[in-house]
């Protein structure tokens, strides 16, 4: 098959002076429109933009904004509770607080995920143990993962990444023999699903995000889900200042039941909810869109497409590719550049491993001796090395892009891979004009 081939009176590579496949900067992702708006207008005439107060009573829930988002999640989600906060990362902290985590504990996390995947266990005492990915769809490695479990091991942070489930059912299946628990951070992957099973849904509670970037949005926002009564109960405590709770409701459990403001407004969870029961709507473009690119794509060889596994389904936050540096005769990070300057976002790499952080390099979070790490009585490892597959991928072989979104059209598909296609072909320029550069 052949890469889709775009008029240009002018074939030079962009980085090189010429004429870019894509001259005008690509729309934003936006899909807010008026059903948001009216959502918002009744909260703005009820007046009331916030239904929460630390009060022993219904308003310790959040009122009927709250309670009627909440809802709907369980109903798609098929979940006995949700919880609505300000945003995944307090929702994960949220949920690692119902699991009893405290100093000495650890959990084990993939390196290869934004910040709060691990600041979340840091933020109870516990610390993260990190493990190594699968390097076809970048989730946990189970093998890796069960290397890793120490008598000090509580649970395991699953994320199911860049819109595709990690291996679930495998992780579960480990949890259950260890004794640990599974959360699941699915702030990429709402709706993506495993063995005709929701994301988010397998493990003992999943988060979900709605901020700005993600597929559905409310500005900020998250979601604890969960199945467990406890968990639920613990999640909504740290949510709303539970501390000053917990007598008047008669809880005997207080354990890291002290609290935050992790609350929701009304106004967020009106737009939460308009764009969450039309997640399946704004996810389908994205599918359709990734379809395309990955057709395109097989005209291009030195580029792996994103893989899906036979029992899994994807909904595309990013679209994320294996680049063969070796057998496409150019750098990927100097290809990325190139396909950059041709007007398409390509970026080489995701995040650097998160042990190489100076967080955990150095070992320092919370005041000046080291805690919550000089509360962990080691080893520890932070090395790096320790997680090959991951530093392989951030460094050499991972490129990806966000630009599979509405209202991008197919024809801007073709043009992304015309554009992939026109750097390949003129790489030994790029190559020889770069080494001058740099020369
Ligand atoms: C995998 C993952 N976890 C957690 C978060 C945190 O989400 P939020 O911005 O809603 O706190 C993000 C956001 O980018 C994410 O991608």
């Amino acid at each position: 098959m052949k890469a889709p081939t775009i008029a240009v009176s002018d074939d030079k590579p962009a980085l090189l002076g010429g004429k870019p496949v894509n001259p005008s900067p690509l729309p934003r992702y936006n899909m807010i429109g008026a059903e948001e708006k009216k959502a918002v207008l009744e909260v703005l005439d009820g007046g009331e933009l916030s239904g929460f107060a630390a009060q022993p009573n219904a308003d310790h829930l959040g009122g009927k904004f709250i309670l009627a988002f909440e809802a709907d999640v369980c109903a798609k989600f098929g979940v006995k509770h949700a919880i609505a906060v300000n945003s995944a990362t307090t929702g994960l902290h949220a949920a690692a607080m119902a699991m009893d985590l405290g100093p000495g504990d650890e959990v084990v996390v993939p390196p290869y995920t934004m910040a709060a995947s691990a600041t979340a266990i840091l933020y109870t005492g516990a610390v993260p143990v990190f493990a190594d990915i699968d390097d076809q769809i970048f989730c946990l490695d189970p093998r890796s993962v069960e290397a890793r479990i120490t008598p000090r091991t509580k649970g395991i942070m699953a994320v199911n990444l860049y819109g595709h489930p990690a291996p679930l059912f495998e992780l579960k299946r480990i949890a259950e023999r260890h004794r640990l628990f599974l959360v699941e951070d699915n702030a990429q992957s709402p709706l993506a699903t495993l063995g005709g099973r929701y994301a988010g849904t397998i493990g003992d509670a999943g988060v979900l995000s709605l901020n700005r970037h993600k597929t559905m949005q409310c500005g900020e926002g998250g979601v604890v889900i969960t199945n467990d009564d406890r968990i639920a109960r613990k999640a909504r405590l740290v949510r709303n200042h539970g501390e000053v709770l917990v007598r008047a409701l008669g809880i005997d459990d207080i354990v890291n039941a002290v609290g935050m403001n992790y609350r929701m407004t009304n106004m967020e969870a009106a737009v939460a909810r308009v764009q969450f029961n039309k997640l399946e709507s704004l996810n389908a473009p994205r599918v359709r869109l990734a379809d395309r690119l990955r057709q395109g794509l097989q005209a291009l060889p030195v580029i792996t497409p994103p893989v899906v596994k036979p029992d899994a389904t994807h909904v595309y936050y990013f679209f994320v590719m294996k680049f063969d540096e070796k057998a496409a005769g150019i750098s990927r990070d100097l290809f990325a550049k190139a396909v950059r300057a041709e007007g398409f976002p390509l970026i080489a790499g995701y995040v650097r491993p998160l042990y190489l952080e100076p967080l955990y390099q150095r070992r320092i979070a919370f005041g000046k001796n080291g805690f919550p790490f000089s509360a962990h009585p080691g080893p520890l490892d932070y090395s790096p090395g320790i997680c090959p597959v991951v530093e392989r991928l951030q460094d050499h072989d991972l490129i990806w892009t966000g630009a599979i979104y509405p209202p991008l059209t197919d024809a801007d598909a073709d043009r992304f891979v015309a554009a992939m296609d026109k750097v390949l072909r003129h790489r030994d320029a790029l190559v020889r004009a770069n080494a001058g550069l740099a020369g």
